[in-house]
């Protein structure tokens, strides 16, 4: 019958890369009001609490609450859905989460109700000490198993949960994550706000991009800009502004789910401005749900193309080196031919070209970003 939830990429925020382990009620709360002041109007909707909400031993019912640092998880969930956003929480297919706190191993049933009776709506599910349960080198089967079983779970509850796989890629999980339910799964192991690991994923995410579509996308992980840190060492992203405004094009072009990883208290202007240009956004969230497929690779730059609907493209022109590279795309290219009209997506005007081609000075690690139509 095919998805129905998710039908583009997941717009929102996830504690983990500012906070880490230390989230807590308030942290949740000023994210999903800073969210729906600053960010709701572009489309983002999810506040998702990662790792560090749960309790470390079951409730004598067998049902998981919260700890401390969440003193009502039902007050928190209608807090955020009266601000008209959606609610989203993490655990483990394993008896533990890789935080140490308690997974949902064998209490699926139990754990997929207390979701939906909290209001929950995407649940993060992430391998960590499933490994321990798993044998050594796990098959096919054996790695989708806990997905699929959390997955039976939560399609006996009355409540449409996204269902966000987090295993790292293992056993290539985009070719079959469709196929047990995931409406997004992890492609790589966790980012850092470095260049090398941003690019390093992101330039790394061709194989992945035909597996892309409404209801199932490939998540090369959350974003790192804004002030991030992983608990209490906050710091602005090492990424330089050209290096994000690749990340945020990159990430678009891929149909990735876009999930904010920073302190949403003390947004700057940059990083506003990075999350709410309304063109980049809509390559984003296409409803065709494409993946941009890598279409020139060479030594200076890389070109990705991601087909829009309509028979619209968007071009990403990406410069890999830490010198500025003029870049130039032949008109008989087959990013381009055909196409008459050609915006810088960015800065939202329009680009003549007056030769053959498309040509671009790019900054370093920076990007020209270009929508295409006839
Ligand atoms: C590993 C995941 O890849 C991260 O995104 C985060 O969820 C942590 N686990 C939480 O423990």
């Amino acid at each position: 019958i095919g998805d129905k939830i998710g039908l583009t990429p997941a717009l929102g925020w996830n504690s983990w890369n500012a906070w880490g382990l230390s989230v807590d009620d308030e942290k949740t709360r000023v994210s999903a009001r800073e969210m729906s002041q600053q960010l709701a109007a572009h489309g983002w909707s999810y506040i998702n609490i990662d790792d560090g909400w749960e309790i470390d031993k079951r409730l004598a019912s067998g049902k998981i609450t919260t700890n401390k640092k969440f003193p009502d998880m039902k007050a928190t969930t209608d807090y955020v859905h009266s601000l008209g956003l959606k609610m989203g929480i993490y655990s483990s297919p394993g008896p533990l989460t890789c935080g140490g706190y308690l997974g949902s191993w064998q209490h699926e049933d139990d754990d997929a109700q207390t979701y939906a009776d909290w209001g929950i709506d995407y649940l993060k599910y992430d391998w960590c000490s499933y490994g321990e349960i798993a044998p050594r080198n796990p098959n096919l089967a054996e790695l989708k198993k806990p997905y699929s079983v959390m997955g039976a779970s939560l399609n006996k509850v009355n409540r449409d949960i996204l269902y966000s796989f987090c295993q790292y890629g293992m056993g290539s999980v985009w070719q079959w994550g469709e196929e047990i339910g995931g409406n997004s799964w992890r492609t790589t192991g966790d980012i850092v706000d470095t260049w090398d690991s941003m690019a390093g994923i992101g330039f790394n995410q061709d194989k992945a991009a035909p597996y892309a579509g409404p209801g199932h996308f490939n998540d090369p992980d959350m974003l790192v800009v804004g002030k991030v840190g992983w608990g209490p060492n906050l710091h602005n992203s090492r990424l330089t502004f050209d290096e994000q405004y690749t990340h945020i094009s990159l990430w678009s072009l891929l149909a990735s789910p876009l999930l904010i990883g920073c302190d949403m208290g003390r947004l700057d202007r940059f990083t506003l401005g990075l999350l709410t240009n309304d063109e980049v956004i809509a390559i984003n969230q296409d409803v065709l749900g494409k993946g941009a497929r890598q279409h020139i690779k060479n030594d200076k730059y890389q070109v990705w193309v991601k087909e829009l609907k309509g028979g619209n493209k968007a071009v990403g022109l990406f410069n890999m080196t830490d010198q500025y590279q003029t870049i130039n795309l032949s008109k008989n290219d087959p990013a381009l031919q055909g196409f008459t009209k050609f915006k810088d997506a960015w800065r939202q005007q329009n680009i003549v070209i007056s030769g053959n081609a498309l040509t671009a000075k790019v900054a370093p690690h920076g990007v020209l970003l270009v929508t295409v139509k006839k």
